[in-house]
């Protein structure tokens, strides 16, 4: 899939909506798209969303459906009908349910891309262990992944730190979209496991998460554009 368009995701994780319409009016929906999650989502709802996609820029909605089929595709056509560039459900849910989402968006003039959640990058080893997962985290993320795949997904949220064997293992096509994206020299924050802008697209990420750096930042738009410039370096140097 040819990727179009800015790779640079800001996560919004405001309590308030001010702050998030404060910075979303110095931004510019050419150099960045915005994700939305569950603490936005629950507490402003739909109309954020408009509001947001209003104003011109695609809306990644985070909210990681996982259910029956029939309701994870009914959300998925709640989520397309209210806009969003791209959604994402938990590969966990099974082929099943992937499928019914994936075929909730067909005949959408402008289909939102699915993406899927594998192993949630919070969880360790002995975590993955004690919910019944067994073997290493990246055999089940890879496992996931590739049930995603063949379940008609457009790409998973991973980890920068296993970009590489998923891109080996799934090919070009399958987008991957980093979370755990941090500037050299910025705060991990409780990031564990984190790699550069630079480092991250080089590593095969299509996509970066990324809240924090910049919207905590003493200058957001020097922050933005600081990273801007880290991921068209590594593009062209790619
Ligand atoms: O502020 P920060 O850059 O850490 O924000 C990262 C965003 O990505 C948050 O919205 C967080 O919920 C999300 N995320 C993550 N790790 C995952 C999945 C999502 O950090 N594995």
């Amino acid at each position: 899939m040819k990727i179009q368009g800015p790779r640079i995701i800001v996560a919004f994780d405001f309590a308030a909506q001010e702050p998030a319409m404060e910075l979303l009016a110095r931004l510019d929906p050419g150099q960045c798209r915005i994700k939305v999650g569950k603490e936005m989502f629950t507490r402003f709802g739909p109309d954020l969303v408009r509001a947001i996609i209003g104003k011109g820029f695609d809306v990644f909605l985070d909210l990681k459906y996982h259910d029956i089929p029939n309701t994870v595709a009914a959300a998925c056509k709640a989520a397309a009908d209210l806009g969003v560039w791209m959604l994402n459900v938990h590969a966990s849910g099974g082929r099943k349910m992937m499928v019914a989402a994936r075929e909730a968006l067909e005949g959408y003039a402008q289909r939102p891309l699915l993406i899927g959640v594998t192993i949630l990058t919070s969880l360790s080893r002995a975590d993955i262990a004690e919910a019944g997962f067994s073997g290493e985290p990246v055999d089940n993320v890879l496992r996931l992944a590739a049930l995603g795949q063949a379940s008609g997904l457009d790409g998973v949220v991973c980890s920068p730190l296993e970009t590489e064997v998923i891109r080996r293992t799934l090919g070009e096509g399958f987008l991957l979209v980093t979370p755990g994206v941090r500037p050299g020299g910025s705060a991990s924050d409780d990031q564990q496991r984190i790699k550069t802008p630079g480092d991250a697209i080089r590593g095969g990420s299509s996509y970066l998460v990324i809240g924090r750096p910049i919207t905590a930042a003493p200058d957001p738009m020097a922050s933005l554009e600081a990273i801007r410039r880290e991921v068209e370096e590594a593009l062209a140097s790619g």
